[in-house]
């Protein structure tokens, strides 16, 4: 019985490497181990063994099963292996060079976002970020915004399911967590840690349930701004943005603050601008950012002293940005990743 076991696991390990199928593999199978199978022949005959030898039998055959049934495995994995790389089509390598000999340019929102971020380096502002996973907590009650503030309804914001945790993402009670609406929690996540003063920017991506249309996207790209020192006033806040305004859109662009509302900020103004060489576009007035000075209540949920410091904050979609400047009425045409319109500003 012994010698007819060797057979069998030395005959399974010829035949293991020459299996391409699976069905190959289930027919072979089943010649050894299936019911009428040569493994399950042996082990039929030890109804016949006399008494003493059954336990040593029974070794034997439990140890060729083992050694087959490892081979089997292999096997298995083999097939499950080629199968991935057959649904995975040829290898590429994405460090080749492209096709067409040219040389990859950055997305023109990555563009924007880049000559904006320069920008503001260049005046004393450092870049900050925060994730795009957030807490309630993060994303509204820090910045003031009531609970009842239509922006966190499930049907304006996407939220995650409650039985998740976010390891790397901190919740400052067992509040849900969400997708950002804004990069405005960059500001929160930043006061937390830095002492002022403090001058950054955030770019980022942001998430909203919008339907989609020329100028809506659910995901988008904000840059948040905030500083914070003694002395800030509304004056650096004007003079920051017009020269912001001046290096994009050209030095014969005006600007102007619009009062508005925003539950961070008090007060709070919409910015516009306003310049003669813009195309279609030239000489009307474009709302293009949300501003204001840094509302007391803030300051209090950050645990900076407002009766110390003050500050100024700013909040833009560079998609919008970018359509002003790139002449595209369709923001659509960022997420299409289409060659033909990214070419054009390669
Ligand atoms: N977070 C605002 C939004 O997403 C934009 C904004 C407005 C940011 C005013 C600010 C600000 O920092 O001061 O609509």
């Amino acid at each position: 019985m012994q010698a007819e076991l060797n057979t069998i696991v030395a005959q399974v390990g010829e035949k293991a490497s020459s299996i391409t199928t699976r069905a190959e593999f289930e027919a072979f199978k089943a010649t050894i181990s299936g019911p009428k199978g040569s493994l399950t022949e042996v082990m039929k005959g030890m109804g016949a063994v006399p008494k003493e030898d059954k336990p040593a039998m029974g070794k034997l055959i439990n140890e060729a099963k083992t050694a087959v049934q490892a081979i089997f495995d292999a096997v298995l994995e083999g097939l499950e292996a080629a199968e991935m790389a057959a649904r995975l089509g040829p290898p590429i390598d994405p460090t080749l060079p492209p096709p067409d000999a040219g040389r990859g340019t950055l997305h023109p929102i990555a563009q924007v976002r880049e000559e904006m971020v320069n920008l503001f380096r260049r005046i004393g502002f450092s870049v900050a970020e925060a994730t795009e996973v957030e807490t309630e907590h993060y994303c509204f009650d820090a910045l003031n915004i009531p609970a009842d503030h239509p922006a966190r309804d499930m049907q304006d914001s996407y939220y995650l399911p409650d039985t998740l945790k976010v390891a790397n993402v901190s919740q400052h009670a067992e509040e849900k967590y969400l997708l950002r609406t804004h990069t405005s929690t960059v500001q929160i996540r930043t006061m937390l840690e830095a002492k002022p003063p403090i001058r950054i920017v955030a770019p980022g991506r942001c998430f909203r349930r919008d339907t989609p249309d020329a100028t809506h996207s659910a995901n988008f790209h904000q840059i948040e701004g905030l500083y914070v020192d003694q002395n800030v006033t509304l004056l650096d806040l004007k003079a920051t943005l017009d020269h912001f305004v001046k290096t994009i859109f050209g030095a014969k662009a005006k600007t102007r603050l619009r009062p508005s509302f925003f539950p961070f900020t008090e007060p709070s103004f919409e910015m516009d601008f306003f310049s003669p060489d813009l195309g279609k576009l030239s000489n009307k007035w474009l709302e293009i950012m949300g501003c204001g000075m840094v509302d007391p209540e803030v300051f209090k949920a950050v645990g900076i002293d407002p009766g110390v410091y003050t500050g100024y904050a700013f909040g833009m979609g560079i998609e919008r940005i970018a359509m002003i400047l790139q002449g595209v009425d369709d923001i659509r045409y960022y997420y299409q990743n289409d060659v033909r319109f990214l070419k054009q500003f390669a």
